[in-house]
């Protein structure tokens, strides 16, 4: 979301961030992804993770790289998103073809305790989450089936896809999937953390969409995983991240979708007060109209040294300026994207510009919503900016979303999921700060402005009784304890779960990387 201002900035040519910044290289060989040590096979000497990988380097077959499926864009899909996660060097990337060759994987990881991590998409922003130090890394890029059912109610697909690539192949069938907004993000984390969509008020979020997930669980099994068959890790996987098993297929529900209308408005200085008033509304009206969804990202735009926001704004009918969003469009704008396109194009246009290899980092929090606290987070998150607007390559944004009542309710379809919000009274404000920045030599004080804006906005939450304990995972950073969000009372259910389909505790111990039980 962060990308969100970058595109903004960018469409208006003002500067062009990837350019103006050299990307630094990585330390890692992706020409080489199945050569690691070079450790001759069978090496009955090696221990651990060279033996793993040993035993795969020599046994996994190697990827057919066909013509349409251009090198290029292979090793493109290799990369992480952020730089602290493409700087990090595992002893091997392991590219399983199959949901077999991902059970072997896990069965060789845990019989040689060497440490792994799992990776979709790689858009997780933090060291480790889904790359690994010296361990396994499993890029399960070649994952990547998508079928549309014959009766086209669901459509499955692998955790190696992006979300650009389903939306290419559902929406000239006419159909959708409630899924991530910017093209680039991974299937998998995306799904396994919650999932954020344009479709969130009907359908609620892409977790809500599953019907069934075909998972490698820790001895090996790969279970078929719905609400009958094994109703506490369907549950568990609703929400519980990389903790109970790799998934290597989703089967999304699919509804008929078509065009829809929506982009970007930017605003001014002038109007951020307006832009809350407008967020205010809509949190609490909007959700009455189930095709509207908005959100709003506050942005230090360092090249002109100013404070602008720039509201997203879709609808997912083929209607220009419905009335929901008339306090938006009303507004004096800088730059407007609005227009009637599909899915395909609306992600696009999101994921356009969400450079490589920057550093990034994301926080959340949960609030309930007053037009006070809405004034109240910005104003901490500008005065906590002041001692780092210049800090080079600084991309600065509070992201303000609303879950409105419609959207909670949809949290307990299908017996529910497991982020510990159902029953709640809405709407909620969900916050995501996202910041980029190009040197490393600033991370601290980075850091520091974005920790302290989290802090200081829950303690005043506190005090006016607005604070909420949920923490969203895909927005969180990894000082935050996501799984504790949840409440006590999910977060026992998630362990016990996590004891039964996993008793040797192979995805929390051996799987240092992301948000544990
Ligand atoms: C530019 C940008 C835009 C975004 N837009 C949205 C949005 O519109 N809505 C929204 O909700 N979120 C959004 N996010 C947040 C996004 O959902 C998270 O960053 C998510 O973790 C990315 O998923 P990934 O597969 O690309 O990442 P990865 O880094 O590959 O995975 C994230 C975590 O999930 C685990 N994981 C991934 N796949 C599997 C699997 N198959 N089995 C087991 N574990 C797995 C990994 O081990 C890792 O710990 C956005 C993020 C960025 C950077
Ligand atoms: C076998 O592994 C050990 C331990 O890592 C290593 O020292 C040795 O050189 C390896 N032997 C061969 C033939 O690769
Ligand atoms: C627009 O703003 C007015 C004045 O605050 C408010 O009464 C109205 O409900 C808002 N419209 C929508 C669709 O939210």
């Amino acid at each position: 979301m962060i990308t969100f201002c970058t595109l903004q900035v960018q469409m208006l040519a003002l500067v062009t961030l990837t350019t103006a910044l050299d990307l630094p290289s990585l330390n890692f060989d992706w020409q080489q992804p199945l050569s690691y040590l070079g450790l001759a096979p069978n090496n009955l000497t090696a221990t651990g993770c060279e033996a793993a990988c040993t035993y795969l380097t020599h046994h996994l077959p190697i990827p057919d790289i066909q013509p349409d499926n251009p090198r290029e864009y292979w090793k493109e899909k290799s990369f992480f998103w952020s730089q602290q996660q493409s700087t990090i060097s595992p002893s091997c990337f392991v590219q399983p073809l199959t949901a077999e060759h991902v059970s072997t994987i896990v069965k060789l990881a845990r019989e040689h305790q060497c440490k792994f991590a799992v990776k979709s998409g790689g858009h997780a922003a933090f060291a480790g989450a889904s790359n690994v130090q010296d361990g396994m890394t499993i890029d399960l890029q070649f994952l990547d089936m998508i079928e549309v059912s014959e009766d086209k109610q669901t459509t499955r697909v692998g955790p190696g896809n992006r979300w650009v690539d389903v939306y290419k192949h559902v929406v000239p069938m006419g159909l959708s999937v409630v899924g991530g907004r910017n093209s680039e993000i991974g299937v998998g984390g995306l799904t396994l953390g919650g999932g954020i969509s344009w479709y969130s008020s009907r359908y609620g979020w892409a977790l809500d969409g599953v019907r069934n997930y075909q998972v490698v669980v820790a001895d090996g099994r790969v279970l078929e995983v719905d609400r009958e068959s094994y109703p506490d890790l369907y549950w568990a996987l609703r929400g519980g991240g990389n903790n109970f098993g790799v998934v290597t297929r989703f089967d999304f529900e699919t509804f008929p979708q078509g065009d829809m209308w929506g982009g970007s408005v930017m605003t001014g200085p002038d109007s951020l007060d307006r832009v809350l008033d407008a967020f205010h509304d809509f949190a609490y009206t909007g959700g009455d109209d189930m095709d509207a969804y908005s959100f709003s990202a506050f942005c230090w735009y360092q090249e002109h040294k100013m404070f602008i926001a720039s509201t997203a704004l879709v609808y997912a009918q083929p209607v220009e300026n419905p009335a929901i969003f008339e306090n938006y469009t009303k507004l004096e704008s800088m730059h407007s994207t609005l227009k009637i396109r599909d899915m395909v194009s609306m992600s696009d246009e999101i994921g356009a510009q969400a450079p490589n290899g920057l550093r990034n980092s994301y926080w959340t929090a949960t609030f309930r919503i007053t037009r006070e606290m809405l004034q109240v987070i910005l104003d901490i998150f500008m005065e906590e900016l002041e001692p780092v607007k210049e800090v080079e390559g600084m991309i600065p944004a509070l992201i303000y979303q609303p879950m409105s009542n419609e959207v909670l309710t949809r949290f307990s379809r299908n017996g529910g999921n497991c982020l510990g919000l159902e029953g709640e009274e809405g709407p909620l404000l969900n916050i995501n700060y996202a910041v980029m920045w190009k040197n490393e030599a600033d991370d601290e004080a980075v850091l520091t402005a974005a920790r302290n804006t989290i802090r200081r906005s829950k303690e005043k939450a506190k005090e006016l009784g607005l604070d909420h304990r949920y923490l969203y995972q895909n927005y969180a950073s990894h000082e935050q304890d996501v799984m504790a969000s949840y409440g006590e009372e999910n977060l026992e259910r998630l362990r016990s779960i996590s004891r039964e389909f996993d008793p040797e505790q192979v995805f929390q111990k051996l799987q240092p990387g992301y948000f544990k039980l």
